[in-house]
């Protein structure tokens, strides 16, 4: 039993369930959105409960922080990617401050580069070989290093085969006999779409490639393959859950989500509250908690200013956003409405990066409002956690949005947010209306219909709002009290995760 002389088969007396999940990122080992987050956030809360977790990711070297590279377990593993056989070895860490393993498959030609999946702007030309090789090769780990899983949790194109080669060639191998998949998608719109010749590569019979399994419209559809094959399926919202059946937010895969009728389920992500809590939020010149965040907040809310240049003056509402500057956050009614929302005497602190031309149009206009916008391109942690705790409203009109994380971080950190009514969105933010405030659930401002007027619209109803001191407390605390940990959302998963193992026996019998 080579995992156990390892020390992998860890949390022995309280595990419930052998849970293994697969990811191409987890913070702090690497990260380009939401994904990292959750798989960590998840994980955490699955061994709180008492369930037995690994995660295994690649080793990308160049994220991975110097005090995490861990150690090597000595085991080396071999792939067939077509005729070709690819070696690599396996590296043991863990989360930091936690038992929980993580399995890091190290073969530097694939994951020691500049990016995650692509650099400036192009995606590398041999992704599809990369995370073909890489989940093959989370499941000779699983295999070798005997972690005997209940589940394999695997998440988005990049694991999307995993299901499909563990029906195919692991099923009845020992150690799998009782293994079920639970695949997760994260976002419909990346779905690792390939060349028909890519078939080769992954090993499975040329059957597969037709319309109900792996083939899309002539290519090679990786999150399609998971959708098919998995026990059961998730997205990270019950909204997004029912829009993905849809054309308007299915991509093309709405009837192969329709298919899978009710074994696809939304559960919304948590927050991760070891790594976003107010009170205990390191990069803040002031913790605040619900009671305190009238006298926390201002000194956060003075120090952004400072950071960001902008003057320190206490009239106007500040506004913030973080987030990848993509075509799905919204930037299409932010760029055209910006003007109308500056004439208010609003200012503007925005952070992220991504499409080169929203990243020079905010330049433009901080160029422009230097008083009142400030732009910084780039990835900051760091300043991600000031801004949530320094503004007062939070900015989050994205077009579609499967669930979003900072819609929910800045309700914890006091900060209401202002979305488009979608995904996961609509799932954690209720309008501020008369009914709601009465029910004491109004926690920021949505609008439904996708257009600039609605937007700017809402924002009014915001600063109105916002003027009104005693109902902005309201729903201040409205946001900041309820628990949207990852507990609740764990034990959704672990209900699902039993679902999954009963069908998965089921099938065997
Ligand atoms: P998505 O995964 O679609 O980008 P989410 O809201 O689920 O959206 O998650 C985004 C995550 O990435 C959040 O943790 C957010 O704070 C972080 N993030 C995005 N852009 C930046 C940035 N420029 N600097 C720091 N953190 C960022
Ligand atoms: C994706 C989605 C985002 C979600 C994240 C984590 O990146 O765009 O809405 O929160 O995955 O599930």
């Amino acid at each position: 039993m080579q995992g156990e002389t390892l020390g992998l088969v860890a949390n022995e007396g309280t595990a419930n369930v052998r849970i293994v999940l697969v990811s191409s990122e987890a913070v702090p080992f690497a990260k380009t959105g939401g994904l990292a987050d959750v798989v960590t956030g998840l994980a955490r809360a699955l061994y709180r409960a008492g369930h037995d977790v690994t995660i295994i990711l690649p080793d990308h070297r160049q994220f991975v922080p110097s005090s995490l590279t861990g150690e090597s377990t000595g085991v080396a593993l071999s792939v067939w990617l077509n005729d070709q056989k690819v070696q690599a070895w396996i590296r043991k860490t863990h989360l930091p401050d936690s038992r929980i393993s993580v399995l890091l498959i190290d073969h530097p030609g694939y994951f020691d580069r500049q990016g995650l999946y692509g650099e400036g702007g192009h995606d590398y030309p041999d992704n599809a070989e990369r995370y073909l090789f890489f989940s093959r090769a989370a499941l000779e780990a699983i295999a070798q290093l005997d972690l005997h899983p209940d589940i394999i949790h695997a998440n988005d194109w990049q694991t999307g085969v995993i299901p499909a080669v563990l029906h195919e060639e692991y099923s009845h191998q020992p150690g799998f006999e009782r293994t079920a998949t639970v695949f997760t998608i994260h976002n419909m719109a990346f779905q690792g779409m390939f060349p028909a010749e890519v078939m080769r590569l992954t090993n499975l019979p040329s059957q597969f490639f037709n319309w109900q399994q792996m083939e899309f419209h002539g290519k090679v559809n990786l999150l399609k393959t998971g959708i098919s094959f998995a026990h059961r399926v998730t997205t990270v919202s019950p909204t997004y859950a029912r829009e993905i059946t849809t054309p308007e937010y299915g991509y093309g895969l709405e009837g192969a989500l329709s298919a899978r009728g009710e074994d696809l389920v939304g559960i919304l992500n948590g927050v991760d509250t070891s790594e976003w809590n107010p009170n205990a939020d390191h990069h803040l010149p002031q913790r605040y908690e619900a009671r305190s965040v009238g006298r926390g907040k201002p000194i956060c809310r003075a120090e952004l200013l400072h950071e960001m240049k902008l003057p320190r003056r206490t009239e106007g509402m500040l506004c913030g956003m973080v987030s990848r500057m993509t075509d799905q956050k919204g930037f299409d009614l932010i760029l055209p409405a910006m003007e109308s929302l500056l004439a208010t005497g609003s200012s503007f602190v925005f952070l992220g990066n991504g499409d080169p031309v929203v990243e020079r149009k905010l330049k433009n206009l901080g160029e422009a409002f230097p008083e009142q916008f400030a732009v910084r391109i780039g990835y900051d942690e760091r300043l991600a956690h000031r801004i949530e705790a320094g503004i007062d409203l939070f900015l989050m009109p994205s077009r579609f949005e499967p669930c979003g994380l900072n819609q929910m971080y800045s309700l914890l950190y006091g900060s209401p947010p202002l979305v488009h009514r979608v995904g996961g969105l609509a799932d954690s933010v209720v309008d501020t209306n008369p009914e709601t405030l009465a029910a004491g659930t109004a926690n920021g401002f949505a609008f439904s219909d996708y257009n600039v007027e609605s937007f700017i619209e809402t924002f009014h109803r915001a600063l109105a709002t916002w003027r009104d001191r005693p109902t902005w407390e309201k729903i201040v605390q409205n946001g900041m009290i309820p628990d949207i940990s990852w507990n609740r959302s764990a034990s959704l998963y672990a209900g699902l995760y039993e679902r999954a193992i009963a069908s998965r026996c089921q099938s065997n019998s």
